[in-house]
Formats: structure tokens, sequence, C-alpha cells
């Protein structure tokens, strides 16, 4: 059985006491799910909230890293780094990393190396601008963000990754894809995925949906049968809105 996932990727919000509020109201409505839940702090309050959350349900995970161990890449964080202040999953291949800060499917490839030889997760995102689906094109594009940056890993190294479809055109414009949309999107990512690594390998994969998720729309898009849970951008940082999405579930 695959796993079901909620996370909250915070992106550059919340100053350390916002986080810690933020954390505050979580803590007060966890309880059991089915899914995992993980939120995703800015990087200056990744200790904080690791230390906040580490005996909770709730996973901290960073955003972004750079791919190199160590050494003069000023301003980036490292894979050891990260695992350093308790972070074990990483967010990779976001469309405002490869959109505002030129990340493109070589780089993206790198760091899901460093990550994965970090015994660290991925959470690798990719996902079509709206030209592309205007002309018909989002199976291609997402067919070669995900072959050019994770088809030269071994099929077992697919146990530490989940993939994260953000359709560019929905990412905090209000625009939700279809449940309909999202579905045939995922079935054609999990057919990808089984044609090069099998059946085995697909079925187990956890695919999330990212783009305007909300409570009002969340249920109808977790019930379809290939989407396995949710990125959540603005709705995560309000702790009612983020539980509400997990308990979709
Ligand atoms: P919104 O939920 O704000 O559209 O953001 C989605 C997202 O980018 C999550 O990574």
């Amino acid at each position: 059985m695959r796993k079901q996932i909620v996370a909250g990727n915070w992106k550059m919000n919340n100053d350390l006491s916002q986080t810690e509020a933020l954390i505050t109201a979580l803590k007060a409505q966890i309880k059991t799910t089915n899914a995992e839940v993980m939120v995703a702090p800015t990087a200056t309050n990744l200790w904080q909230a690791y230390n906040s959350l580490k005996n909770s349900e709730i996973e901290v995970i960073a955003q972004n890293m750079h791919f190199a161990e160590n050494g003069a890449y000023t301003g980036e964080i490292s894979a050891n780094m990260l695992k350093s202040v308790g972070v074990q999953t990483v967010i990779l291949g976001h469309s405002e990393r490869r959109a505002y800060f030129n990340e493109t499917d070589d780089m993206l490839a790198k760091k899901v190396d460093a990550a994965l030889a970090n015994n660290m997760r991925v959470i690798f995102c990719f996902g079509e601008e709206l030209a592309d689906r205007k002309s018909g094109n989002e199976e291609n594009i997402v067919e070669n963000q995900i072959k050019n940056a994770l088809f030269h890993l071994e099929a077992s190294a697919f146990k530490n990754i989940v993939l994260a479809y953000e359709p560019v055109w929905a990412i905090g414009t209000g625009e939700t894809a279809s449940p309909e949309q999202a579905q045939d999107m995922h079935a054609f990512i999990r057919k990808i995925i089984a044609n090069t690594y099998g059946n085995e390998v697909a079925n187990n994969l956890s695919i999330l949906y990212g783009g305007s998720c909300k409570p009002t729309n969340a249920k109808e898009i977790f019930s379809k049968p290939d989407v396995d849970g949710g990125l959540i951008g603005g709705a995560a940082l309000n702790a009612d809105d983020f539980f509400a999405i997990v308990n979709a579930f």
C-alpha cells in the first residue's frame, strides 16, 4: 500500500515567532490520521520547528537544498546541514525554484542524487505552465521533467521518492486542477513510471497533487485513485485549514 501524505509548504512565510505560533496551533489539532503529515518551514526555523515537533506525528521537512556536500556556495544549505537539524525529507524542483532561481533538470538530478546519497527522502515537484496545457503539451512537459531528473536512478531509489504534480497555473491562483485533470495526469505519471521501472515501483509510489488545494476541494481530489495526497501552499499557513485538508482522507 502506498502512503498517503499531506505536506504543508510554508514557502517564504513566517518568522521565528510566527513559526512557533503556527506550530502551537498545529499541535493543538494533531490526531492520528491515515496520512503522513509534514510541514516545511523556511530554513532559519527548521531547528526550532524540529524541536517543537519531534515527538509528534508531524514531520519537519525542508523546502530546498544544494547538491554539494559543502564548499564555496554562498547562501546555500547542504543535505548534511539539513540532517544535522533533524530534517530527513526535502522538497526539490518546486516550480518557484525552477522559475525564479533557474533550477534546471540537470541541477535537480544532482540534488536528487545528493539527497538520496544522504539517505534523505525527496518530494520531487514538477508541472506544466498554462501555455503548455492550452497547447495540449502538458503530458510531454511532465514526462520530460520526470525523466530528466529521475530516470537515471535505480528502481530501488524510488522507495525514497515521492512525486508532487503541481500545475504552475494552479499554484497560488485559486484555480485548482479539476479532480479529473489531476487523476488523468497522476495516472499518466504512474504509467510512465511503470513502463520504465515496472508495476511494483509505480504502484508503491505516492503521487501528491499541489495547486490551490483547500478544505473545500481536498476531499474530492484525494478521492481519486491515483492521488495519494497533497502539497499545500497557502492553506497550510492556517492550522484549521491545514487539518481540514489532512482530515479529508
Ligand atoms: P498553493 O496551495 O498556495 O496554490 O501552493 C501550492 C504549492 O506550491 C505547494 O508547494
